[in-house]
């Protein structure tokens, strides 16, 4: 595989340090370039971040100095100076929208953690092992934008990165309604308990625009390319109800759930041993060998324990059991800031390098 230069627009953020950790050591991709607000650029890095660094091992010496630019004032240069760009910048959603096309148009791919382009029609969001072949919209999207080599592909909020992938195996069986309730840890708002001290021995019961995010997205996810768009799957009907926990990382989810053709709790996890996507064929660098882990354990998963499973890249899935109202239920558990964010956009863009859409 070839080699890519890389920049993090909003490299500052919870989401840029999690891109700048992860490449640190990346057989394919280099982070060559950083960008945030006006507020950080011209400094170095070291001097941007300060005390947010929030990571467990120390900022890259790498990036300590490189001088961060401004990801609004420095589009063309960047995009000159690089081969595509991670992107995860806390802006109004329309001047994340225009931001991420001027990259594009720029003729920079753009592989973007921020939700403003999640329901742009022809824009593909890609959990890898789900729904992979909605790169193939890339050439009418950038036929749309006028581009050769620009285009922007999205990731999934991070909410529903554990139970859709749980409930992918099981589409087979008519996955009718699903009821989730969510327990999402505090980096998701791109804090810690230092810099939110009123989330210790805290719940908060409302994440805005969470519930919407979370019953939406899953239906882009299981849709399908016609002609030039991706269309919304019908089905099935979710609910969700989303709760801000006082956990440091890792996004928990109760799921219950209704089907078609019930089946049996051991095909379940039969099913769920046996699934494997594209990332796990491709040996792709990030891809977690075992996507789904099983636990029989009835005190599993639990946040700190399993949120780092395969690198922070694996979903924990535990207590499936029937239900008296719907047919099963279970608890699953994904990393909100790796897989559910910068993990699975990096995962995102070694599966775009390998089908040639970064050349
Ligand atoms: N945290 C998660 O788990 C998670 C998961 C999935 C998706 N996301 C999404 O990823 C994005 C970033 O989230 P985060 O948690 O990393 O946020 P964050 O920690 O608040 O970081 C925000 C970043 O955006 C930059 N920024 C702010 N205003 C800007 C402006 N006007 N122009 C250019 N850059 C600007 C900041 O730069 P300065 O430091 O210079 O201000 C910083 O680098 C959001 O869209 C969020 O919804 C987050």
């Amino acid at each position: 595989m070839k080699n890519f230069n890389v920049a993090v627009v909003g490299a500052t953020g919870m989401v840029g340090q999690r891109f700048i950790s992860l490449l640190e050591n990346h057989p394919w991709f280099h982070v060559t370039h950083l960008a945030a607000s006006a507020r950080s650029a011209g400094k170095t890095y070291e001097q941007a971040v300060g005390n947010r660094w929030a990571m467990p091992t120390p900022i890259p010496e790498a990036v300590k100095n490189m001088v961060v630019m401004d990801a609004v004032a420095d589009v063309e240069k960047i995009a000159a100076s690089v081969d595509f760009v991670f992107c995860a910048v806390d802006m109004k959603k329309d001047e994340i929208k225009a931001l991420e096309e001027r990259y594009a148009k720029a003729e920079c791919p753009v592989i973007s953690n921020n939700s403003a382009h999640r329901g742009t029609f022809d824009v593909p969001m890609i959990v890898p092992e789900l729904n992979p072949e909605h790169a193939d919209i890339i050439p009418a999207q950038r036929k749309r934008l006028g581009t050769k080599r620009g285009f922007i592909a999205v990731k999934s909020n991070c909410s529903l990165q554990s139970y859709v992938p749980a409930l992918h195996p099981l589409l087979k069986y008519g996955v009718k309604e699903v009821l989730a309730c969510t327990y999402q840890a505090i980096s998701g708002a791109g804090k810690t308990f230092e810099t939110w001290p009123e989330m210790v021995d805290n719940l908060i019961p409302y994440i805005g625009g969470e519930e919407e995010k979370s019953e939406q997205e899953p239906l882009k996810i299981w849709g399908s390319i016609q002609g030039d768009k991706i269309v919304n799957a019908c089905s099935p009907a979710i609910t969700t109800q989303c709760l801000r926990v006082p956990v440091s990382n890792g996004h928990t989810a109760a799921v219950f759930v209704r089907f078609e053709h019930k089946p049996t709790l051991e095909q379940i996890k039969a099913d769920w041993a046996a699934f494997q996507g594209v990332p796990q064929q491709l040996e792709l660098p990030s891809a977690p060998k075992q996507f789904l882990h099983y636990f029989e354990e009835n005190d599993r998963p639990q946040a700190r324990l399993d949120r780092d499973s395969e690198g922070g890249m694996a979903v924990s899935i535990g207590r499936l059991r029937p239900d008296s109202q719907y047919d099963i239920k279970f608890v699953c558990l994904s990393h909100n800031t790796l897989r559910g964010a910068a993990g699975g956009a990096v995962l995102m863009a070694e599966l775009l390098a390998a089908k040639g859409y970064l050349d």
